[in-house]
């Protein structure tokens, strides 16, 4: 079975909708430049809610050879959530991917694997794709604990999907201690770990599901350091943060093939 590598640039609360247009034209622009084959690497942007109906325009109206996608969603398909997004207004603006569980909300909105699993089944639900984040903290990775916490993570956040929704889905491990900090886990380091979530999901779902799941590994990935993730057999992307800012750096990370 070979999984199609898939390229993810988070953006994080950056580039407003005026900004997306001139870097999503600019990433289109360069990946043309390096002929970039689709059949070899997907390439999605994820980007802030407000950006998603220009990337949209932008992306269908030019038959740009990107998807895009959203970093959050909401628990509910409607009512009175202030402040929320759900997953059937993203569906209806195209989005392929929902990042669900990504470090940050964890972090500053203490988010649970519970509250990560229901959102997982929300986005799976409006037949969009989650990339569903695990990873652990340094003071994990310093106990040498990191592999049994990351799997502790991968049952609660799993818990009740079908074999079918596993395999459809992406899971992306990001160690917290190399994410925004330069600091890259090395790509054994990185091996170690989709691996091991490969085989949990074997144990858990089947061999179908743990040999169509994409992982991806994400922190502190880059044009140059990229080639060599991407060379462990577990690996099938990048979530990327920093570097997919820049149309350039992102455009070579996603032909890496190339390299
Ligand atoms: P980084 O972020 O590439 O800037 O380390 C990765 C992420 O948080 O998804």
């Amino acid at each position: 079975m070979t999984r199609l590598p898939l390229m993810a640039g988070n953006w994080k609360m950056n580039l407003n909708h005026v900004e997306a247009t001139g870097v999503v034209q600019k990433l289109a622009w360069t990946l043309a430049d390096y002929r970039y084959d689709k059949k070899l690497c997907e390439a999605a942007v994820i980007v802030p809610f407000t950006d998603i109906r220009t990337v949209q325009n932008l992306v269908q109206g030019d038959r740009l050879p990107l998807v895009f996608g959203a970093q959050d969603v909401s628990l509910y398909d409607s009512g009175a959530y202030t402040g929320e997004v759900s997953a059937p207004m993203l569906a209806k603006l195209d989005c392929t991917y929902v990042v669900v569980g990504h470090s940050e909300r964890r972090e500053y909105h203490g988010e649970t694997d519970e509250i990560i699993n229901a959102k997982a089944k929300k986005v799976l639900e409006n037949s969009m794709t989650p990339i569903i984040c695990v990873g652990e903290k340094l003071d994990i990775r310093k106990e040498g604990t990191h592999v049994e916490y990351v799997l502790a993570q991968i049952n609660g956040v799993l818990d009740g999907l079908s074999s079918e929704q596993v395999g459809a889905a992406v899971i992306a491990y990001e160690p917290v201690w190399a994410i925004g900090t330069g600091e890259v886990a090395t790509p054994e380091d990185a091996q170690e770990v989709c691996g091991a979530i490969r085989t949990r999901v074997e144990e858990l779902f089947g061999s179908d599901a743990s040999q169509s799941v994409r992982i991806q590994y994400g922190g502190s990935v880059k044009a140059s350091n990229v080639v060599d993730i991407m060379n462990q057999s577990d690996v099938d992307g990048a979530l990327v943060g920093g570097a997919s800012l820049d149309p350039e750096e992102f455009a070579r990370i996603v032909t890496f093939y190339g390299r």
